[in-house]
């Protein structure tokens, strides 16, 4: 069994929410054939998809094809729209999740579903979270790393994932047993990286472990302890740099640990426990694989392919089931196990 909690998804038919909403800025798709689209943002091209990224017959054949028993839905970030009026971006998450629970819907033993929510206003985003659990079945919510600026909004400042103004998103979270993914957009330092695809190789991780940072320094998980949040790309840069990061909390705990005495290192697995918190298996190479399973325990590493997309594993899996070093236990952990756990289904297939 292989449950894949990292997989995109869009609707085919998206309409034109600049003319909707009257203000630019929002994705557009044009098929120009039918196998094949692209995602336009005002006259520049976003990116060029195929139609796995809209037709479940499409993803099924794929699936199959990698043994992949199961994907979790979530929707491109490029959707997010944090940066557009309240209003809006929950009219557009209804799309995105109505879609999503309908494809669900036709093939539940295949696919199951994160909702995007409009977290630039916290209380319809959490109302649109309960919605999404409790009519709709999903399984939780896929977030972004913060909230942008939002000129819309009267907000000049972008909300850190510490932010106290996000609490009716995580409270709601917690009581309806919501998974939270949280996944890298609207790159830190993207001004500074025109070229080289830099935003994904440099700004998604640092963006990531400013989440991560961002939510442990802040006592998210000490104030919401039921709460279960899985970071996308393994966490980002995170991992790697956690001996500084712990190594600045006891040196400068003026700076650090001001608002959580809590050690980043007291989040990670012990002997007797896993991590506090969930990281999928999207790393590209063994020894970074290896880190992870150390750092949070097999049954915080969830496999995510970000599948239908080329930074992704084309192949969901490959990578964990290739580890000879790993016990089928483990890999039972990494293929389904964490999946199942973080996602509270109780049974699949
Ligand atoms: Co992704």
């Amino acid at each position: 069994m292989k449950i894949d909690l990292h997989t995109h998804i869009l609707p085919r038919e998206w309409p034109d929410l600049d003319a909707k909403y009257g203000y630019a800025g929002f994705v557009r798709l044009e098929h120009y054939q039918p196998c094949c689209a692209r995602m336009m943002i005002g006259d520049r091209v976003f990116r060029e998809i195929t139609d796995n990224v809209w037709e479940p017959a499409r993803r099924l054949e794929e699936m199959d094809r990698a043994g992949v028993s199961m994907q979790v839905l979530s929707t491109v970030p490029v959707m997010f729209s944090y940066w557009a009026k309240p209003a809006d971006a929950l009219d557009l998450s209804q799309r995105l999740n109505d879609h999503i629970a309908e494809v669900v819907r036709a093939n539940p033993t295949r696919f199951t579903g994160l909702a995007t929510i409009p977290l630039q206003d916290p209380d319809l985003a959490a109302r649109e979270l309960e919605r999404c659990v409790r009519e709709l079945g999903l399984r939780g919510a896929q977030i972004g790393t913060h909230v942008d600026a939002n000129q819309h909004f009267g907000r000049i400042d972008t909300l850190n994932l510490d932010n106290a103004a996000l609490q009716p998103v995580w409270s709601a979270a917690e009581q309806l047993g919501a998974a939270i993914f949280v996944h890298p957009w609207d790159m830190v330092g993207k001004k500074r990286m025109p070229k080289y695809w830099l935003p994904w190789l440099v700004g998604m991780p640092a963006e990531t472990s400013l989440a991560i940072c961002s939510m442990i320094f802040g006592a998210v998980f000490a104030r919401f302890p039921k709460l279960r949040v899985a970071f996308a790309h393994g966490g980002g840069a995170f991992p790697f740099t956690l001996g500084r990061i712990e190594h600045a909390f006891h040196v400068r705990p003026d700076l650090c640990a001001i608002d959580n005495k809590a050690t980043p290192r007291s989040y990670l697995a012990t002997a007797d426990r896993p991590a506090r918190f969930y990281v999928d298996s999207l790393v590209h190479d063994p020894d970074a694989l290896r880190l992870l399973i150390k750092l949070f325990g097999s049954q915080r590493v969830v496999l995510g392919s970000d599948y239908p997309f080329p930074l992704g594993e084309p192949h969901a899996g490959e990578l964990i089931e290739s580890m000879t070093d790993l016990s089928a236990d483990e890999k039972a952990q990494l293929l389904f196990g964490a999946a199942q756990e973080f996602l509270a289904l109780d049974s699949v297939g």
